[in-house]
């Protein structure tokens, strides 16, 4: 049986062999993207030609480390590719993503490319999102108030994510909700709704998204679909 890091491990190598010379990719965020970054990186030392574009700080840190040529967003016309993680995996294929805070720029890197291949171990799958606690990024200023009107709305509870005993900022200098949903039975209709509250930035429902997931499983197996 594999250990949780063997499978993320497994399906980050898998879905570098699906990066082509000359790609533009999206790098995803996290401890599954960590080993898709480790695999392009091997190919790239040995002379891949490839230029990819980070979801994150972290991920950009961890891809010079590599050595993988990084560019800017705003200098790719388009992405061929993006690979990344996911929270929740729904049976349509619809995420929660930010779990690492990195929702924002994961979804602008997401909406610019042509594919997104989800990576994920087989606990990310299940049947309805909203256990996973869904993170909403929001301005600084008044987050408060946008708080209220959430927990309002929804009749749930939402927590300030912290670092430190101090609010968490993002790489956008925002900061993050986490809202107890538990159950979301229409995702698209939410992810519009939140997204049109003042304040709000954007939230981690990924919906119509994503192109292709590769989720691997305890005993070695990987389904791709
Ligand atoms: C970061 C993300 C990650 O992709 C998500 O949290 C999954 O991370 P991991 O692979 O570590 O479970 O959305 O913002």
């Amino acid at each position: 049986m594999l250990t949780a890091n063997e499978i993320k491990r497994k399906v980050g190598e898998q879905a570098a062999e699906l990066v082509q010379p000359g790609m533009t990719v999206g790098i995803g965020t996290g401890s599954t993207a960590y080993w898709l970054v480790m695999a392009l990186g091997e190919k790239v030392r040995q002379g891949l030609d490839i230029r990819c574009v980070p979801t994150s700080r972290e991920t950009a840190k961890l891809a010079s480390e590599q050595q993988i040529p990084l560019i800017a967003l705003n200098d790719a016309a388009v992405i061929d590719i993006t690979i990344d993680g996911a929270d929740e995996i729904d049976p349509q294929g619809q995420l929660i993503k930010g779990g690492g805070g990195a929702l924002l720029q994961e979804k602008m890197v997401a909406a610019a490319s042509r594919q997104l291949v989800i990576i994920a171990d087989h606990t990310k799958l299940v049947k309805q999102l909203g256990v996973f606690p869904l993170p909403v990024e929001v301005i600084p200023f008044g987050w408060k108030q946008v708080q209220r009107h959430i927990e309002a709305l929804y009749s749930i509870k939402s927590i300030l994510r912290t670092k430190d005993d101090q609010p968490l900022v993002t790489d956008h200098g925002h900061y993050i909700l986490d809202c107890h949903f538990n159950q979301i039975a229409d995702a698209p209709a939410l992810n519009i709704a939140l997204n049109t509250i003042p304040g709000v930035v954007d939230n981690g429902l990924f919906i119509k998204m994503a192109t292709c997931t590769i989720i691997g499983y305890p005993d070695g197996s990987v389904k791709e679909s």
